[in-house]
């Protein structure tokens, strides 16, 4: 195989891919070939997806399932092999949001579903796939931050303190894995133009408005056309010599610091 960008072909698992930015990395890896195993809780909404995964003449499979179930992530890798014989890359999307909380606030259910369904969901999908991707000395992890995690977001915390552990599991897997073929790098959008701002929560609606000012491409982002390739790069070959890095696919709002 030469040296490309070139993904077409490639088995790549994509958590929460009914909706939001997953929904739009799906339809952007399927316009390029990828075949994809794509993961939501909600049946209805997978369907959805995969109605719309079938008009692209994807190849791919849909399974229901929720992160945070360790035994989940390796069932999810088995059936990937069962079907498509290989694991490729994997672009742990996923992760449950709860709303605006204070710090002072901040209880101990809150912290446990951000960590569960964020770093620890993330973690054990990454072993999930982690022995078929040594195995074939190749693999591609992305894994998912946020601009409001490394700006420290206020109200923010469970969600903010997750993410970073994410960043810190990802230069971790990049430094153990390096040697068996596998990049492992983090995407970190700031907004992306599938919520509409919210209303009823004024410190959140303050956040999404100065989100925009002031930004270098000043507009909301697109998770097709704008996450899409970002992560499509993270998935090829080409991609085989960064490792452990934070990519910030957000209009260059991460200057506004
Ligand atoms: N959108 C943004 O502006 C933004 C900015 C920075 C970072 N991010 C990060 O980008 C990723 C995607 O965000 P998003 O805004 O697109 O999320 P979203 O719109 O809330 O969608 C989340 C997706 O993940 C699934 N999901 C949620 N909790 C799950 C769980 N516990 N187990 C399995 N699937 C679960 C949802 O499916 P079901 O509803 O069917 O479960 C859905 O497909 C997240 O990691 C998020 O933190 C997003």
């Amino acid at each position: 195989m030469t040296v490309d960008d070139d993904v077409s072909g490639r088995v790549v698992i994509l958590t929460g891919a009914s909706r939001g930015i997953g929904r739009g990395l799906a339809l952007h890896l399927a316009r390029r070939g990828v075949h994809l195993v794509v993961t939501g809780r909600r049946r209805d909404r997978l369907d959805a997806v995969s109605s719309e995964l079938d008009a692209l003449g994807a190849e791919h499979l849909a399974v229901v399932g929720d992160v945070a179930d360790r035994d989940g992530a390796f069932a999810l890798a088995a059936a990937a092999v069962e079907r498509f014989g290989r694991i490729d890359g994997l672009v742990a999307n996923a992760q449950t949001f709860r709303s605006v909380t204070p710090l002072e606030d901040v209880t101990e259910a809150d912290m446990d579903l951000l960590y569960g369904t964020g770093p620890k969901g993330t973690l054990w999908l990454m072993q999930a796939v982690f022995p078929h991707m040594r195995d074939q000395g190749w693999g591609r992890i992305v894994t998912m931050g946020s601009n409001g995690a490394l700006n420290g977001a206020a109200g923010y915390g469970p969600y903010v303190a997750s993410k970073e552990a994410i960043r810190g599991l990802t230069r971790v897997a990049a430094r153990e894995w390096g040697r068996h073929g596998i990049t492992v790098n983090c995407v970190c959008p700031v907004s992306v133009a599938h919520r509409t701002p919210p209303t009823d929560d004024p410190q959140r609606a303050a956040v999404f408005a100065a989100t925009f000012a002031n930004q270098p491409v000043a507009r909301d982002g697109d998770a097709e056309d704008d996450i899409g390739p970002v992560v499509t790069f993270l998935l090829s070959d080409a991609c085989r010599y960064m490792t452990g890095q934070t990519l910030m696919a957000d209009g260059g709002a991460i200057m506004l610091r």
